[in-house]
């Protein structure tokens, strides 16, 4: 089976999965919608995967979020569902373009008044936060600098917390950072992270490969101990 009819196969698995298992969300569609006309890249994690982020965050009862690139908004909604009432997120977003649509997004959702958004290179908008500790942290920005992230929430999470690092496999890219062209940045800044976070005493931490519509990739979840 070429790779092609594969990419095919998963996306209409993706969609089957959706119409069996997914709420219908209107703020969730117009997000995405929006997104799409302010020009954004259609980057955001598929709904499947949001809903594995909503359940995950759910499932530990997660009251403090921290998200690094929020986009236009649609994992963050996804996230923000997971709350109780007295939940709180945070979200770290480099283009303010980028925030301006998902502000409009999150307010469009309804959730606009309990997450905060913060505009500008993450890590020099950490510091701010230094004092916090969170419950369930998703990172999906520049991946360079991902184990810097990885490194500041594991340290700014509460024993039992989640973290979790998008786009690890990389269509196998992952596999050599000298093969992976134009990634190779990428690359080299993932694979830096897994090798920090798997001596890491701090986490136990595994990384699952996916396939649906967004193609072959993965994420790597960490449970802080
Ligand atoms: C893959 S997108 C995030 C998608 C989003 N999590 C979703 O699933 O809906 C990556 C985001 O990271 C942002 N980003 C890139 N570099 C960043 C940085 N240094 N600090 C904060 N955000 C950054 C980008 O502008 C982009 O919006």
């Amino acid at each position: 089976m070429s790779d092609n009819l594969g990419k095919e196969n998963w996306t209409a698995v993706d969609q089957l999965m959706e119409s069996f298992l997914l709420p219908r969300d209107n703020a969730l569609t117009a997000a995405v919608a929006a997104a799409d006309q302010a020009g954004l890249p259609p980057i955001q994690v598929p709904p499947v995967q949001g809903r594995f982020l909503h359940l995950l965050a759910r499932s530990i009862g997660a009251r403090r979020l921290l998200e690094f690139g929020t986009l236009g908004g649609y994992s963050t909604i996804w996230l923000d569902r997971s709350l109780p009432p007295s939940g709180r997120m945070t979200r770290l977003e480099l283009n303010p373009a980028y925030a301006e649509v998902a502000r409009t997004n999150l307010e469009r959702a309804g959730v606009g008044d309990r997450v905060d958004v913060v505009v500008g290179p993450a890590a020099e908008s950490l510091p701010a936060l230094d004092g916090e500790t969170f419950d369930f942290t998703f990172i999906d920005a520049d991946k360079p600098s991902t184990a810097g992230y990885f490194d500041w929430s594991v340290a700014h999470t509460r024993p039992g917390g989640v973290i979790v690092v998008d786009n690890v496999i990389r269509r196998g890219g992952i596999l050599d950072e000298a093969t992976a062209g134009d990634d190779a940045a990428n690359v080299a800044g993932i694979r830096s992270f897994l090798k920090a976070a798997g001596s890491d005493p701090r986490v136990d931490v595994t990384a699952l490969q996916t396939v649906g519509s967004k193609g072959h990739d993965g994420f790597a979840l960490a449970v802080v101990n």
